[in-house]
């Protein structure tokens, strides 16, 4: 890698567009949090959890996911938990970020919503205050539970408009198309939440589209089998409607054979607003500049479409245009200095 990608990797501003704050869960957090609640994991050691993540699809992950989120119990494990993840995202540069969270998967454990919200929102105001580090919180609905159970997670959602900003669909795709959870998208766009979705991962082009056209989702999460379709994929140029995609995501759940098959670059040649982010960084061994560094690496992206990646990151994201201009100077900045060094 040369010493100019390596600088702007490390030192550009970017953003996070698409995170789960529960697949920042650490192993030696998740032990320590099992000790901690006295909850029983079948690990014993940092390398036993490392050995199970080892996947083939995005329900065997999902399955470890689910499992390893049964240590958060109180307000302090989400705030430990968040707190951690924006303090190690620090030095990758990131200066906003916009996560999901999975209220269901908390509150079927008896978690309250009140318990997540109030340790995620905490950390985040802290960044901002010490980090300088923005944010806007996405909730997801959990695509595998019925819609009622969606429309609880809404009601609840409801009474925190000032903490949430936007909802999400996310959990296993296949089997669970977009239209199950119309409804409920209706009902959330109808009280000011931002939608967006999962479509796309493992799912067809006709999931993506019907995330556009059923749910009335503002940016595609993942979305790689957009580019399966000539039409979608020019529909989602001509729109400019984001994609958030997931490159070590998609090798470790084997959505692609190795990095040198990810999507980013075909998306981004066929004049898509692509984003590149970490989805699970726990989980799949790499954060924000890792996925940098792997499309680097393996798509021969040059210096100036990773200075592009940066941009569209703040492009894509739901900041005002005030704020979005403020950080795309502040890159243009960046590269000046980085191009000095
Ligand atoms: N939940 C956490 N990560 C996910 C992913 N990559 N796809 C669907 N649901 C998820
Ligand atoms: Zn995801």
């Amino acid at each position: 890698m040369s010493d100019l990608a390596k600088h702007l990797i490390d030192r550009l501003p970017k953003a996070e567009l698409h995170l789960h704050i529960e697949g920042t869960l650490e192993p030696d957090m998740m032990l320590k949090l099992a000790k901690r609640n006295n909850v029983t994991l079948p690990y014993h050691s940092v390398e036993d959890v490392q050995k199970a993540y080892n996947f083939d699809c995005l329900q065997d992950f999902l399955d470890l996911y689910y499992l390893g989120m049964s240590v958060l119990l109180t307000e302090q494990d989400f705030f430990d938990l968040t707190w951690a993840y924006l303090c190690r995202v620090k030095e990758d540069g990131l200066t906003h970020v916009e996560l999901f969270f999975d209220p269901q998967a908390h509150t079927a454990r008896g978690v309250s919503f009140e318990t997540v919200l109030g340790g995620i929102t905490s950390a985040l105001e802290q960044a901002q205050k010490e980090l300088d580090i923005s944010s806007k919180l996405i909730m997801c609905f959990l695509r595998h539970l019925p819609e009622e159970d969606a429309f609880e997670a809404l009601d609840c959602a409801c009474k925190h408009k000032e903490h949430i900003f936007g909802v999400g669909l996310d959990s296993s795709e296949k089997g669970y198309p977009p239209p199950l959870f119309e409804r409920v998208f209706a009902q959330a766009r109808k009280e000011g939440f931002t939608p967006v979705a999962h479509v796309g991962e493992e799912g067809t082009a006709e999931n993506v589209r019907e995330g556009l056209d059923v749910l009335k989702i503002e940016r595609v999460d993942h979305g790689n089998h957009a580019l399966d379709d000539p039409f979608l994929t020019a529909r989602l140029a001509k729109q400019q409607t984001p994609l958030t995609m997931c490159p070590i995501s998609n090798w470790r759940l084997k959505g692609i054979p190795s990095l040198a098959h990810s999507p980013v670059k075909k998306a981004m040649d066929a004049g898509l607003l692509v984003t590149v982010n970490s989805d699970d960084p726990s989980y799949f061994g790499g954060y924000l500049n890792d996925n940098y560094r792997a499309v680097h690496e393996h798509l021969a992206l040059d210096e100036a479409e990773l200075i592009i990646l940066a941009k569209n990151s703040f492009k894509a994201s739901f900041l005002d245009d005030e704020e979005k201009q403020k950080q795309l100077d502040a890159i243009d900045a960046m590269v000046d200095d980085v191009k000095r060094l």
